[in-house]
């Protein structure tokens, strides 16, 4: 089967990093084209997958624009559109993995008369969208997508609550490779060491620095917690969020916490510093579609807390693979730290529930035969 991937991003978010696993069993016969360069394409070209840049100049569209900045950047769309409908014609599917993907996929599909797949990575609600990209990513994806992956049931439930079409919609979750996240303890002591870590209790968190992803909020959490709870902020702004991260270390120099933070910036060694962690925390304020952090932490044996919205709910039993706090609350937060930091045998009880079920229920080979499966269908039936 060969498959034109598109994505607009040419940094790696989460919809790009499960992009990767989804594309590496086509990568004899695929492409991925990418709407922006950047350090996605280099990830992309280590795992060996096609990989070409098809956007000369940066897509303007931006998650809350209006209905006449739509239309305008369709116009502006064209040479890109043109692009693709080219290069579809020498695959059997096309397979948009953004919402700007879907756009182009959408109307290159019906050019090429190619099969359009949606994977749609992101809650389809005015917590994360403009009405109009609301409007135009499920009238496009009812008109011309034949199936819509839809990353958790949350995910799935929004599309369909904002009038996109239940009965091509399948909910496949993110794939891991659990052995990849087990490793040798000795070197995460080691990395604690280094970062000068020895002796904290060390809460994680492991998401881009975007105001919804809520690290404010732990942040507020810290204050509530004893002198030694410190948390480790990785991740960077990755789209263009530079406010956000100034008024996070604004905030931390006004509660004087600055010996309890670190601020790692983007890391790819995302498995030794988790396995460093004390507790892993998600404090997304809006619904997560869905939330590999989360899912990663689990497969490291590391407790997790998440914020009780969206796809997390889908992904943690409470008290029993983790903990789910209301989003936005650093008092429920700070509990559950303190909680953990006193009862370390009862937290790691539940890490090590979620890691076994994490280990059955997320494995990237069923994933990926699953969506083989799907796939299969829309190709044979075009
Ligand atoms: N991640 C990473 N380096 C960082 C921060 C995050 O590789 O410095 C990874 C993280 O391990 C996860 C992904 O980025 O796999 C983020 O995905 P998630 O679904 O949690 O959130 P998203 O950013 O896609 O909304
Ligand atoms: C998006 C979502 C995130 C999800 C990821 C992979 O980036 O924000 O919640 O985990 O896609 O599906």
């Amino acid at each position: 089967m060969k498959i034109l991937f598109l994505d607009q991003s040419g940094k790696p978010g989460g919809a790009e990093l499960c992009l990767i696993d989804i594309a590496k069993p086509y990568r004899d016969s695929c492409l991925v084209g990418l709407f922006a360069d950047g350090s996605f394409r280099n990830l992309l070209e280590q795992q060996h997958i096609p990989v070409q840049v098809l956007a000369t100049e940066p897509i303007q569209v931006r998650k809350e624009s209006s209905f006449a900045q739509g239309l305008g950047s369709v116009s502006s769309l064209m040479p890109l559109i043109a692009r693709v409908v080219r290069k579809a014609r020498e695959y059997d599917l096309i397979y948009a993995n953004t919402q700007k993907a879907l756009v182009v996929g959408a109307i290159a599909s019906f050019l090429s008369r190619r099969p359009l797949v949606y994977h749609l990575h992101d809650i389809l609600s005015l917590d994360h969208f403009s009405r109009t990209n609301l409007s135009i990513a499920v009238t496009l994806a009812n008109a011309q997508a034949s199936l819509v992956i839809a990353n958790s049931k949350a995910s799935k439930m929004a599309f369909v609550k904002a009038g996109g079409r239940e009965q091509i919609t399948e909910v496949v979750y993110n794939g891991f490779e659990p052995e990849l996240y087990r490793i040798d303890q000795s070197s995460s002591s080691q990395l604690k060491q280094q970062l000068g870590l020895d002796g904290r209790f060390l809460v994680g968190h492991f998401s881009r620095l975007s105001p919804w992803k809520g690290q404010h909020i732990l942040l507020e959490a810290l204050v509530r917690c004893p002198e030694d709870v410190t948390a480790l902020f990785v991740g960077d702004a990755l789209f263009g969020e530079q406010d956000y991260v100034q008024l996070l270390h604004k905030r931390v120099a006004e509660l004087g916490i600055e010996e309890r933070v670190r601020f790692l910036g983007f890391r790819s060694d995302i498995v030794p510093l988790m396995n460093a962690c004390d507790l892993v925390a998600h404090t997304s304020t809006a619904p997560e579609p869905f939330g590999r952090v989360i899912v990663e932490a689990m497969l490291c044996g590391r407790p997790v807390v998440a914020a009780e919205a969206g796809g997390a709910i889908e992904l943690v039993e409470p008290d029993i693979t983790g903990f789910l706090i209301p989003p936005g609350d650093p008092t429920r937060l700070a509990e559950i730290i303190i909680s953990c930091r006193n009862q370390p045998l009862h937290a790691a009880t539940i890490a090590h529930q979620a890691q076994s079920q994490a280990s059955q229920c997320f494995d990237l080979t069923t994933v990926n035969q699953q969506i083989e499966k799907l796939l299969y269908r829309i190709v044979k039936g075009k």
